[in-house]
């Protein structure tokens, strides 16, 4: 296996309108981030992906971009982005910028231009269609609920929009979309950015001809196997990467809604033709039912183990993977797999951080920041709960009560509360009103507690960030093989790692019970490298406390 920096790299998302405010207008800012690289630093991470910082409108704050080489008002100017960048290089830091190019804002100039006339040189920068029968051209469906499609009275057409109305679809088939996009990306590198996680990549070439998908019972709508991995596909991103991407030392992931392990072999191959490594959302989707994700209903542990595991073992020698659990789509995975308590969130990141892949660090997850109760509509700011709760509730299919509850344990808001800095008003996150609400348990999780304490699930991911990317076992960590161990036990996620000779051992109870575990699979221990519970001694007959998580390098038995 070949050895990359971004392999040996562990990366932290920031989503910048709830990170830090610098300016006490309620939402965060660049100067805000800078201010707090010393914090990262402190953390030991390397790479920054920063969530959209361009013009947007915000109707899907900032995924709806309306100029790519300007940045948005409320988070400042391209000089504090320079001083950003420059700040975070001096201590090690690299930056990945997001990359939102399957759609612009329907404020972007391109889209202004491509609706005022059909003749218009912009036009076929997007996609536009006639209607059928005086009803949308096809039953594709929106990510954010409704018809995929709006129809423009001026040209008495409509455009393709995957996700909001105001996020119209770029149409890739255009060579001269391809060449816009390439140049704006090759700006963006000369000025010295470290790579680019991009958005919904996978959907960038449709199916030809955009016939009607099936039908989705939820929903009522279909589509996404017609708009995700579509033929050219890997032939665009070939061309971004000699273009592009070959030209720069980068490093690139892409997210793959709905791709499978055959597609991500492509998307990600060994020789370094298109990206480095894919998100991919199988386990996302784990613990969704009938109504989509909009359920209080949890993992069970053996899916998500076999899920995981499938992507460790078949990407193996093939591939890179990338490991999140959290980012600003995803609720706190300590609420979702774990019980809110600092020991879960320990658990549940040993189990990720020891797996072979690129750990991804969701702004608060290193503080166990947990889900929030938001209790009414008034409260909510996403556009994709907003819409889906009106679409659901006021049509009858799910109570009130049943829905809140699914947005309180699915919904994307949940990550985007304000960064809990410390115990002040607002969690330090702003002198003013924030855009979003604080999520009231911030005066028992905060930064500022967590950092002074030896104890915290700060100190704890920091020390699995430096076993990964400063210890005797980095090598073993990063390039070890993945081998699943009890994969019948619905309380134990354990696992074996092997590099030339060398074992490690992690074992984490991912349950609130006490387990007694009969570890056939190692003798004897070398060296503990890491646990949520002091001393833990190896031994073939175990009790496991409630969220028991350690790591060990062991003697193999067999
Ligand atoms: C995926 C992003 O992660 C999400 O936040 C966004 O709403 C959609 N893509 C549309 O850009």
């Amino acid at each position: 296996m070949e050895k990359k920096w971004w392999k040996e790299s562990v990366v932290y998302q920031i989503y910048p309108r709830s990170f830090c405010d610098s300016n006490g207008d309620g939402i965060g800012d660049l100067k805000g981030i800078t201010g707090k690289l010393d914090y990262l630093h402190e953390l030991g991470i390397n790479v920054i992906w920063l969530s959209p910082v361009y013009k947007s409108p915000n109707d899907d704050n900032g995924y709806d971009i309306s100029d790519y080489q300007d940045i948005m008002d409320e988070f400042g100017t391209l000089e504090d982005f320079d001083i950003l960048l420059k700040s975070a290089h001096d201590r090690g830091i690299k930056i990945v910028m997001d990359l939102v190019v399957n759609h612009t804002s329907d404020e972007h100039k391109w889209f202004v231009e491509s609706r005022s006339s059909k003749d218009n040189d912009k036009r076929d920068f997007y996609i536009w269609r006639e209607g059928r029968d005086g009803q949308a051209p096809n039953n594709w469906g929106s990510s954010f609920s409704g018809s995929a499609w709006e129809y423009d009275e001026k040209t008495d057409m409509y455009y393709l929009h995957c996700f909001s109305k105001k996020q119209p679809d770029l149409n890739w088939d255009n060579p001269r979309v391809r060449d816009e996009v390439f140049r704006m990306m090759t700006w963006w590198c000369d000025r010295g950015i470290d790579g680019f996680r991009m958005d919904v990549i996978s959907m960038i070439s449709k199916v030809e001809g955009l016939p009607d998908g099936q039908v989705d019972a939820n929903t009522g709508y279909g589509g996404l196997e017609n708009t995700t991995n579509g033929p050219h596909v890997h032939e665009y991103l070939k061309e971004m990467n000699k273009r592009v991407l070959s030209k720069y030392d980068i490093m690139t992931v892409g997210e793959c809604a709905g791709v499978t392990i055959e597609e991500a072999e492509k998307y990600a191959s060994l020789d370094g033709s298109e990206l480095n490594m894919v998100f991919q959302f199988e386990h996302v989707g784990l613990d969704y039912d009938e109504h989509g994700k909009w359920t209080a209903r949890r993992y069970d542990l053996r899916e998500l183990k076999k899920n995981l595991s499938k992507w460790q073992t078949e990407l193996e020698g093939k591939s890179w993977n990338s490991l999140f659990l959290d980012n600003h789509d995803q609720p706190r995975i300590v609420s979702r797999l774990g019980d809110d308590s600092p020991l879960s969130a320990k658990a549940i990141a040993t189990m990720l951080h020891f797996m072979k892949g690129t750990p991804y660090i969701y702004q608060g997850e290193e503080l166990g920041m947990t889900n929030c109760k938001f209790g009414c509509l008034e409260n909510l700011r996403d556009i994709e709960e907003i819409n889906a709760y009106h679409e659901l509730v006021d049509s009858g299919k799910m109570t009130r009560e049943a829905m809140i509850a699914g947005i309180e344990a699915k919904g994307r808001d949940n990550a985007r509360t304000p960064m809990q800095w410390d115990a002040s008003e607002n969690a330090g996150f702003t002198t003013g009103s924030p855009w979003i609400m604080v999520n009231p348990n911030y005066k028992e999780i905060n930064a500022e507690a967590e950092l002074k304490d030896a104890d915290s699930v700060f100190n704890y991911y920091k020390k699995l960030v430096s076993l990964r990317r400063k210890s005797e076992w980095s090598d073993l960590i990063v390039y070890g093989t993945y081998r699943l161990l009890d994969d019948e036990s619905s309380e134990i996620f354990a696992y074996e790692r092997e590099l030339n000779g060398r074992n490690l051992f992690v074992l984490c109870n991912l349950s609130d019970r006490e387990i007694h575990y009969h570890n056939d699979a190692f003798s004897k221990a070398n060296a503990l490298l890491i646990s949520n519970c002091g001393e833990a001694e190896l031994s073939e007959e175990m009790k496991l406390s409630p969220w028991f998580a350690a790591v060990w390098e062991v003697l193999s038995f067999v």
